[in-house]
């Protein structure tokens, strides 16, 4: 069955295909009757919203749905939630702590599954920054994209796959501890943030702690303290747009001036998120 877990599951082609659905005014309504599953095991402003609004404008309807009220492995195995959700929706989308919990609720069921964020990617995410990035700078192909801090989480690594799937360079610059382990052949990585972002069309940042590594803060904010976006950093790019997939901590990764400058586009990338959600949804349910 169709299903968007990794960036590799838009391969091929599909990647372009859904980035073009999301410039698309009008997709029909291919939800239209039907329902989709929104399963969140950790907090979400954007996602959520965005991917319910997403539903509603495929004339769906959404059903959010707390980590306690399904309890994946904990009231009933991860196959038995997506067996009972697939009787009543014809999408399941979920945000996960473990990425295989999503990849075991895809095997168990027919419809399409579709990942809101887990600890290995957040593709809808990293479809929103190539949308946001085309809209920006005109093109994709050859855009040089500098992503600073925490490289080896799930926004780096759904991002470093885009770049791959559409042609755009990527230099990830981080500590040498977290680097992307499974980066792709085109990826370049550096430990010094400022050669990172030199000539950068886009710099681009995510939160040094994510969500579940609480336990790991005081060793990531003293290894990523050299890495935070400010004034000085962006002036030794190509006159770079900022990004963030939010939420930002102000005065960690990013300082305030940055984040508020004309130069930062979070909140066109914020909205984007829901245009190219209802994309991978009608995507996932055949649309073309
Ligand atoms: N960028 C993003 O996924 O934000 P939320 O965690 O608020 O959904
Ligand atoms: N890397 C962050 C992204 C939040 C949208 C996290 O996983 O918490």
């Amino acid at each position: 069955m169709t299903k968007l877990l990794t960036i590799a599951d838009l391969a091929g082609g599909a990647l372009a295909e859904v980035l073009e659905l999301a410039e698309r005014a009008d997709l029909g309504a291919p939800l239209a009757g039907k329902g989709a599953a929104l399963v969140f095991q950790k907090p979400s402003a954007r996602t959520r919203n965005s991917t319910e609004m997403a539903v509603v404008q495929l004339g769906g309807h959404p059903v959010y749905i707390q980590k306690d009220e399904v309890g994946i492995d904990t009231r009933e195995t991860a196959e038995d939630v997506a067996r009972t959700l697939a009787c009543y929706h014809s999408v399941i989308a979920a945000r996960v702590m473990d990425h295989d919990h999503l990849v075991r609720m895809s095997n168990a069921v027919s419809i399409p599954v579709l990942n809101l964020l887990s600890d290995k990617e957040h593709p809808l995410q990293a479809l929103a920054d190539l949308l946001t990035i085309k809209q920006l700078v005109g093109r994709l192909e050859g855009v040089r994209i500098a992503f600073v801090g925490d490289a080896d989480n799930n926004v780096a690594r759904s991002l470093a796959h885009a770049c791959g799937e559409i042609g755009a360079e990527l230099t990830l610059a981080g500590p040498e501890a977290y680097r992307l382990k499974d980066a792709p052949d085109f990826v370049r990585q550096v430990v010094d943030p400022l050669e990172g972002v030199k000539g950068a069309d886009i710099v681009y940042t995510d939160v040094w702690v994510s969500m579940g590594q609480d336990a790991e803060t005081a060793e990531r904010m003293a290894a990523f303290a050299p890495y935070q976006v400010d004034a000085a950093m962006m002036a030794a790019t190509n006159d770079a747009w900022f990004l963030h997939c939010l939420p930002a901590r102000r005065g960690e990764e990013v300082t305030h001036e940055v984040i508020e400058s004309p130069k930062s586009a979070v909140w066109r990338q914020a909205e984007n998120r829901m245009h190219t959600a209802r994309a991978a949804l009608a995507w996932l349910l055949g649309v073309r």
